[in-house]
């Protein structure tokens, strides 16, 4: 199994457990953690005492979206225009995910958790979705699934002015399951996910299987546009400014 010194898997009690844990980067995700992250979802769809995943971070943060210094220096590392095995393994995915949202989330930290199935936030895990800011475009589906949600003048709000999606208002607009005081999301999340294990297995993967299965084609679809669009702009001076602008601590300049 593909792994990375950032990113821990267990399983205990019938849950997987896949852990975030580079907080002194407040787990921003490198290529190596993306592939680690997909590994641990395969391996728990292939274990079979594994009935529920968990995906959590660290205390006070859960994830920080991708690496920017990864995403300015290694631009088109696994990113071909196709859909990359982490996006593939959350599509594939065929037992519940449950996430622990530990603490703010960014980027990628918030798309993913549109392709979980129950998520628990912490009552100031606020979800940003800079792309636009930071010369990037939404991903991972994001582009249908969030004007679906939010309606599409919020995240308009969200995605050109920055304003981060509250934990009530995700909750309110179904990104979120439930807003849990800090230090009781994991234990919650866990506890979910337990209860799922005492479920009759192949009654919940059908079920997960026909809430997805309406949008899974077209989701493909956006997902590898929004992937190439996405290879395109990493490739772009605005994007390479304001990359490493955010890297050297100070405003990005654009020219027209
Ligand atoms: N990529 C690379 N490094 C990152 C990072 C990222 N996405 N997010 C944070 N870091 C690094 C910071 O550069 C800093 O490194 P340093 O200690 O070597 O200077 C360290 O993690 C701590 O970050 P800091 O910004 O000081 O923490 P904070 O608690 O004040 O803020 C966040 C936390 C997550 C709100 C903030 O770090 C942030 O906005 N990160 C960028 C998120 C982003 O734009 N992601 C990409 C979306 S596509």
């Amino acid at each position: 199994m593909t792994t990375s010194e950032f990113v821990r898997y267990s399983v205990a009690g019938g849950v997987a457990t896949i852990e975030l844990a580079r907080a002194d980067k407040k787990n921003a995700l490198t290529i190596e953690m993306y592939h680690a992250i997909a590994a641990g979802l395969r391996s728990a769809g292939d274990d079979p005492e594994v009935r529920a995943i968990v995906v959590q971070g660290q205390p006070g943060i859960f994830c920080a979206g991708n690496d920017l210094t990864d995403f300015l220096e290694r631009p088109l590392a696994g990113r071909t225009g196709t859909l990359s095995p982490f996006m593939l393994a959350f599509f594939e995915c065929e037992k519940p995910i449950v996430a622990a949202v530990t603490g703010p989330a960014v980027g990628v930290g918030v798309t993913m958790l549109l392709h979980c199935d129950l998520v628990y936030l912490a009552d100031r895990a606020r979800l940003s979705i800079p792309f636009v800011a930071l010369g990037l475009v939404p991903e991972f589906g994001s582009s249908l699934l969030l004007p679906r949600l939010l309606g599409p003048a919020r995240v308009a709000e969200k995605l050109y002015l920055g304003e981060p999606i509250e934990p009530a208002e995700a909750v309110a607009c179904g990104i979120a399951t439930a807003v849990v005081p800090a230090d009781e999301v994991v234990a919650r999340a866990q506890a979910a996910a337990q209860r799922i294990t005492r479920l009759p297995p192949a009654a919940v993967r059908a079920t997960k299987h026909l809430l997805r299965a309406p949008d899974r084609e077209r989701l493909v679809a956006v997902a590898t546009t929004e992937t190439q669009a996405l290879a395109e702009r990493l490739g772009s001076a605005e994007a390479r400014e304001a990359l490493a602008a955010f890297l050297e601590k100070r405003p990005p300049k654009f020219s027209a």
